[in-house]
């Protein structure tokens, strides 16, 4: 049902440069339990060989690996998230590219006549990388991000070690596209944590009288973003993926139409509602519910007992698998192997509390520390504490295949290597006022805080000086069409100088954990901050 934080290993020969965000084993001991564990446990069972591309065939900026699995749903899966056969073979025999070999497995080996289970799992888990040989094992789950290697585990904690460790960069990051009714045109990459609102930004709307003015924003990925220097000094960024593994609950016609529109074909469910004429539902696709349904564990579901028992449909993070090239709004450069170029970074996380709807950094290194300082609430993309403020530093505490603080010290020395910085900003669609409603109606209307950070790139947009970062006023927002209140707007902007006090502690929290490795520049960052505050 979700990835399994504490069963995921970064195996780095040293645990220093696994760093304390990661769950560490000493190599040479986990490749002897996995072998052990991997010994006869695909037996009863079909293995299939992917050879699949992160990025589109032949790109330079892509990436071969080869997956064994003895799961079928991966095997169909990967056929949509990743470019996947015979043609990632012929490019292996013509460049001898280096390929990342993966391994996964069930763990659920038959004897001979047993009958198989509908979702074969193991109770013990291990997802595990080894930075320096490049390997991925992964063994006992089958869901997504455990068990679709060419995502998380390669596209995220195995590249951003290469990243490192080749001048480029491996994100957590939506890509889309903004152009004005000009024809002006700008590409933006954004890092919010698991289930807090990717594939929603990367599929927008803009509201209609944006519309008819001609705005339009285009979709080039969801979930992650690679991301060069070319030979220019500018920021270029791929989408690694094909596809989108994208949060089912909450989408619908009114939120996400381009989500509809992509997952009306060809397209897996994994954990939704099965309704009665052999179609799918989960809270939110529809504002009334089905009659009658199988909820994800194949149990009777009525609307009348969910009121009761509060029951859920569908699981809180079931998934569609769908083709990208069935969005509607996928950019005409997606699948371009020079990648789009980078105009603008965007944080954001899930913070009922502190954190404005939207703010400038002053420029790079006080940008670079309000990605590292992000924080969010936990939610069910992973096992454990759901609703939980946490520091994810660049949505990529899950993810990131060495010691954090290194990682941000890339993030620091990258800004050398470019000739135009690209502006960063913090965004926080889920702030609620005392009664628990969100103060802002997101989705759509995002475009507001689009239309700004567009402005802002372009040298238009105004702004007020705070100690956070630059902000607009309730004025400097396009609110044409929508009657949103000046108040509400301030509430929404508040800066809560207590609030700040405990959020600053917070960060303190973070750079204890990584002090050794911490780049001085946050240090001073944090200082600074501190000042103005
Ligand atoms: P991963 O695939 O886990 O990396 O997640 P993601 O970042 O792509 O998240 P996604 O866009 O799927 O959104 C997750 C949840 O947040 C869904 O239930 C959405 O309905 C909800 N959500 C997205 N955007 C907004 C918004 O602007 N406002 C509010 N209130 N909710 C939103
Ligand atoms: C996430 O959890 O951030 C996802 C889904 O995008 S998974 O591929 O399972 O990691
Ligand atoms: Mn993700």
């Amino acid at each position: 049902m979700a990835r399994v934080e504490d069963r995921t290993f970064i195996c780095s020969q040293s645990q220093d440069a696994a760093g304390p965000t990661n769950n560490w084993v000493n190599p040479y001991e986990m490749k002897k339990q996995l072998r052990e564990l991997f010994a006869g446990c695909m037996r009863g069972r079909t293995m299939y060989v992917l050879p699949y591309s992160m990025g589109p065939l032949g790109s330079p900026m892509s990436q071969i690996g080869v997956q064994l699995t003895d799961s079928a749903y991966a095997v169909v899966n990967m056929r949509i998230m990743a470019r996947v056969g015979r043609a990632v073979f012929k490019l292996i025999d013509q460049d001898f590219k280096r390929v990342v070999p993966c391994v996964h497995s069930v763990g659920l080996p038959l004897a001979r006549g047993q009958k198989d289970v509908p979702w074969p799992c193991n109770k013990e888990k291990y997802i595990v990388h080894f930075p320096e040989t490049r390997e991925i094992w992964s063994y006992g789950s089958g869901y997504g991000g455990n068990a679709l290697l060419g995502k998380k585990c390669f596209a995220l904690r195995i590249a951003s070690a290469m990243a490192r460790d080749e001048g480029w960069m491996a994100e957590h990051m939506l890509i889309l596209g903004v152009e004005n009714p000009q024809g002006k045109k700008i590409y933006v990459a954004a890092a919010f944590p698991s289930a807090c609102g990717k594939t929603n930004f990367a599929m927008l709307i803009p509201p209609a009288p944006f519309r008819k003015q001609g705005w339009k924003v285009t979709t080039v990925g969801d979930d992650i973003a690679w991301i060069k220097p070319d030979a220019n000094g500018r920021l270029r960024a791929i989408n690694p993926e094909a596809g989108f593994f994208g949060v089912a609950p909450g989408t619908g016609e009114r939120t996400n139409p381009n989500a509809m529109r992509t997952l009306a074909k060809n397209t897996i469910f994994t954990n939704c509602a099965l309704t009665d004429d052999g179609g799918v539902w989960w809270e939110g696709m529809t504002d009334s519910a089905p009659a009658h349904a199988l909820d994800w564990q194949g149990r009777d579901w009525t609307p009348e007992t969910a009121l009761q028992t509060g029951a859920k449909a569908a699981h809180p993070n079931a998934r569609f698998t769908a083709p990208a090239r069935q969005c509607p709004t996928m950019d005409p450069a997606w699948e371009s192997s020079e990648g789009v170029p980078i105009s603008a970074f965007i944080f954001g996380g899930r913070r009922a509390t502190t954190m404005p709807l939207v703010y400038q950094a002053f420029n790079w290194s006080s940008g670079v520390y309000v990605g590292a300082t992000m924080g969010s609430e936990m939610t069910a993309a992973a096992a454990g504490k759901v609703g939980q403020v946490r520091r994810d530093p660049m949505a990529m505490l899950p993810f990131c295949g060495y010691h954090m603080g290194d990682y941000f010290r890339h993030w620091i020395n990258m800004q050398r290597r470019l000739s135009e910085t690209p502006r960063i900003f913090h965004v926080n669609w889920f702030r609620k006022d005392q009664d628990g409603n969100f103060l802002w109606p997101g989705y759509g209307e995002n475009m507001r805080v689009l239309k700004w950070v567009f402005d802002r790139v372009r040298g238009g947009g105004r702004a007020k000086e705070t100690p956070i970062g630059w902000v607009p006023r309730h004025k400097d927002i396009d609110w044409t069409g929508l009657d949103f209140p000046k108040a509400q707007f301030e509430a929404l902007q508040e800066f809560d100088r207590k609030a700040w006090r405990s959020e600053v502690l917070g960060h303190e929290e973070l750079f204890l954990d990584l002090h050794s490795h911490l780049p001085k520049e946050l240090m001073f960052e944090r200082e600074l901050l501190i000042c103005r505050m």
